[in-house]
């Protein structure tokens, strides 16, 4: 028994799972690897290197004839950046952090689906009103930037908020329980990020995907930090969810000093990027670390997933009985 959804149904998936568009992890051949295990991959453009963006969108057109998809954070694209991507001819776009509607009609022309990642269920309606094929309602459980609101009770809004238009559940999702409680708020699949940080074909740095595995919850945080060194200018209400590490409890509620320190402090970490020392480097992860104990390929998450997330279905119905 396979799960149906209008996920599923829309891109002929065998399972509602999205691969999360993580800028610079989520290249070419995890995506691939997503998709050719029947979940939809999407490669994560991020900030919108126009060589990463090329390179990783014809390795995904070279390794897959599945649907896929690729994301861009709003406020950083560019009407080049989505020209390029649509050139590939994605299944899907997605956009997280800010206003749509300047790409909506391009991506949508090219007979593309427009997908919105929204922290809030006014932006939810905003996103509908841009014409969104799909909402991504994204809980602060999630790694990365998101906001405040946890999954548990916004998804379940945004479905009310935004019915007919399907939404997906994303942050603080790893394994099939957390698959099906997300199908239980009423979202049709699950768009997963930091589980698949640590597959096999990420792009995350091995020693990085080693820290999330051995992470706890408690671990993780919402910080500016890592943006003000990296010199990103994120609005209110985002941060990012990271690993705490020494770079982050060292100037963690010290960002103003940190923003005057940045003319000897940008080398210093711009250096433990290109040695991997993630005592300084970011690794950005959500709470679900709790539930990531291994490295696997891919495909496994994807069936171990699904097979988990049909079985606690049932468990479901038969406490009907
Ligand atoms: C390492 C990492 C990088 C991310 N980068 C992006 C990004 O570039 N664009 C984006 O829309 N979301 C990004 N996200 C957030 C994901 O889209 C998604 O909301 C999140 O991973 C879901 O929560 P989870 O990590 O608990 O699965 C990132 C998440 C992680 C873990």
């Amino acid at each position: 028994v396979a799960i149906r959804t209008a996920l599923t149904e829309a891109f002929g998936l065998a399972s509602p799972i999205v691969l999360a568009p993580m800028n610079g992890i989520s290249g070419g051949r995890l995506a691939a690897a997503v998709s050719n295990a029947g979940g939809l991959g999407l490669v994560g453009g991020g900030y919108g290197d126009p060589d990463w963006l090329r390179r990783e969108l014809t390795l995904v057109q070279a390794e897959t004839d599945r649907p896929w998809g690729v994301g861009l954070i709003t406020w950083r694209a560019t009407p080049e950046l989505v020209e390029l991507a649509l050139g590939y001819r994605p299944a899907v776009f997605l956009l997280s952090f800010g206003d749509v509607r300047p790409y909506a009609a391009a991506i949508k022309a090219a007979g593309c689906r427009l997908v919105c990642q929204v922290q809030e269920v006014d932006m939810a309606r905003d996103a509908a009103a841009a014409g969104a094929d799909i909402v991504v309602a994204q809980g602060t459980e999630a790694g990365g930037h998101g906001a405040v609101r946890a999954t548990m009770p916004l998804v379940p809004a945004v479905v009310d908020a935004v019915a007919p238009v399907p939404v997906l559940a994303a942050g603080g999702i790893a394994d099939g329980r957390g698959l099906a409680a997300a199908l239980m708020l009423g979202a049709q699949g699950a768009m997963i990020g930091t589980r698949f940080a640590a597959a096999d074909e990420s792009l995350m740095d091995e020693r990085a995907r080693a820290r999330i595995v051995a992470a706890r919850a408690a671990d993780t945080q919402r910080t500016r930090v890592f943006d003000i060194i990296r010199e990103y200018s994120w609005s209110e209400p985002y941060t990012g969810r990271a690993l705490r590490n020494r770079f982050c409890s060292d100037w963690h509620d010290r960002e103003r000093e940190l923003a005057a320190a940045l003319a000897t402090e940008m080398p210093k970490y711009g250096r433990a990027v290109e040695q991997g020392d993630f005592e300084t480097a970011v690794v950005f992860a959500g709470e679900a670390v709790d539930l990531i104990n291994d490295v696997v390929p891919a495909a496994e998450l994807v069936r171990r997933i699904s097979v988990e997330a049909e079985a606690q279905l049932r468990v479901g119905g038969a406490m009907l009985a």
